[in-house]
């Protein structure tokens, strides 16, 4: 019988140190590995089996963090890199090369448009922003001969806007390349993007798979089912042949080739994930669904309260009926809508600035997924570089606040909203 996901969140992947026995994965804090002979470097250089190399190609506490994540996403394989930002890049550079082309839906975490717009521009990488929503026409007519991926989130934060994931996925495949979601925010506890038709799947592990604000790292997942053979117009670094007697990715690896490729990128970049983060991740990912029980029943209270407050005039969260993304969220995310929601104050910035100011428990950060309540203004912090008119085109309107909501006593959260709500409305 297959194991349960609280199980599998404590074993899968791990295995007994051979040489302590210690039950928990070990840190092996070691930059390289030594060969046995002249013979053995140059098997391993070359790529066959398992063994070690160097620590940025790979690494053994890092190895069980891999198994774990693959198995709760439901994947083949996962990758661990230095941040979710390097998680994306490596997607992206893995896939696409100067002067393809990436489309994206509109709605996305606003550092991960930054890097599309500014610094994978640069490199050459061209992004169409589309509304998820936009209706087949507009998807089709949005795609170009050099498109490599549709990329989304299963959960855009601030504002929550679900996706539809299956139809994404059909758009996707349609036009013969892979569909990347980012399910940070979902976690596979709320949902699992590949048993909606993902190919790749991508994390900040920084955020509640960590949980516990302590460490930066990210993941890539793939499902190892796209037909990359297909397409050999397409992926040609998946078809290429380096010298005769070389097999290429494709050839070797059939449907999972797209993650041995994506280590070459990351070893050669060089995002790697220390161990020690590794080991800390692993102790979060261990609490996982416990933890996201409670952010998400203490999001949907502190939701339902400020709905019903008097000075506050929008908030956006999938599990209120009033969510124009509520039904949606029933089927993609029965156990919970995450726990980030926005909301507005009456009163606008200046209502918002005395707010955050007077937050007492709750603090102001830059973070989300932590056990730690957090909220931040995004107008003048993450979306600060936009200009007005872009923030309200995405519904960053002038007093939008952020909120993570974490694991405290949800009365001494909703204690501390109240009493800031108050003095930003005395
Ligand atoms: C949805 C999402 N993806 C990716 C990232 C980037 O992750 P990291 O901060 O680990 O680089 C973030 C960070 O906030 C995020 O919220």
């Amino acid at each position: 019988m297959a194991q349960g996901f609280e199980t599998r969140q404590i074993h899968a992947g791990a295995v007994v140190d051979a040489q302590a026995g210690t039950r928990i994965t070990p840190i092996y804090q070691s930059a390289g590995y030594v060969f046995d002979s002249f013979d053995d470097a140059e098997a391993r250089f070359a790529g066959g089996g398992d063994r070690l190399v160097y620590s940025r190609h790979s690494n053994p506490t890092n190895a069980v963090v891999e198994r774990r994540i693959a198995d709760l996403e439901g994947g083949s394989g996962a990758l661990l890199t230095g941040s979710g930002q390097a998680a994306i890049f490596s997607t992206l550079y893995s896939l696409a090369s100067a002067g393809d082309h990436i489309l994206a839906t509109a709605s996305l975490y606003e550092g991960t448009k930054q890097l599309f717009r500014n610094n994978l521009a640069r490199q050459g990488l061209q992004f169409t922003f589309v509304d998820a929503e936009a209706d087949d026409d507009e998807w089709a007519r949005s795609f170009t001969p050099r498109t490599k991926a549709v990329y989304t989130e299963t959960i855009p934060n601030p504002k929550n806007d679900v996706p539809d994931l299956e139809r994404l996925a059909r758009i996707a495949h349609a036009a013969g390349v892979p569909l990347v979601v980012d399910n940070t925010v979902a976690t596979p506890y709320l949902n699992r993007p590949i048993e909606w038709g993902a190919d790749i799947v991508i994390h900040s592990t920084s955020k509640w798979l960590a949980g516990h604000g302590s460490v930066i790292g990210g993941a890539v997942v793939d499902a190892g089912r796209f037909d990359w053979a297909a397409h050999p117009e397409k992926f040609p670094q998946l078809h290429a042949v380096p010298r005769p007697g070389v097999r290429s990715f494709v050839e070797v690896y059939g449907t999972r080739a797209f993650l041995p490729f994506a280590l070459t990128v990351v070893n050669d970049y060089g995002p790697t994930v220390p161990p020690t983060s590794s080991f800390l991740l692993l102790a979060g990912i261990e609490t996982l669904s416990l933890r996201l029980e409670r952010h998400v029943a203490n999001a949907q209270r502190v939701a339902e309260w400020l709905e019903a407050h008097p000075d506050v005039v929008s908030v956006d969260y999938p599990g209120l009926p009033s969510s124009p993304w509520h039904e949606r969220a029933q089927r993609l995310l029965p156990k919970g809508s995450g726990s980030v929601l926005a909301f507005e104050p009456r009163g606008g910035r200046d209502a918002a600035r005395t707010l955050l100011d007077s937050l007492r428990l709750v603090s102001q950060m830059t973070h989300i997924g932590d056990v730690r309540s957090l909220a931040i203004h995004t107008g003048s912090t993450i979306h600060g570089r936009l200009s007005e008119a872009d923030r309200l085109a995405l519904g960053i309107t002038p007093g939008l606040i952020r909120l993570s909501v974490g694991l405290e006593t949800v009365d001494d959260i909703i204690a501390d909203l109240d009493q800031a709500l108050r003095l930003a409305h005395a």
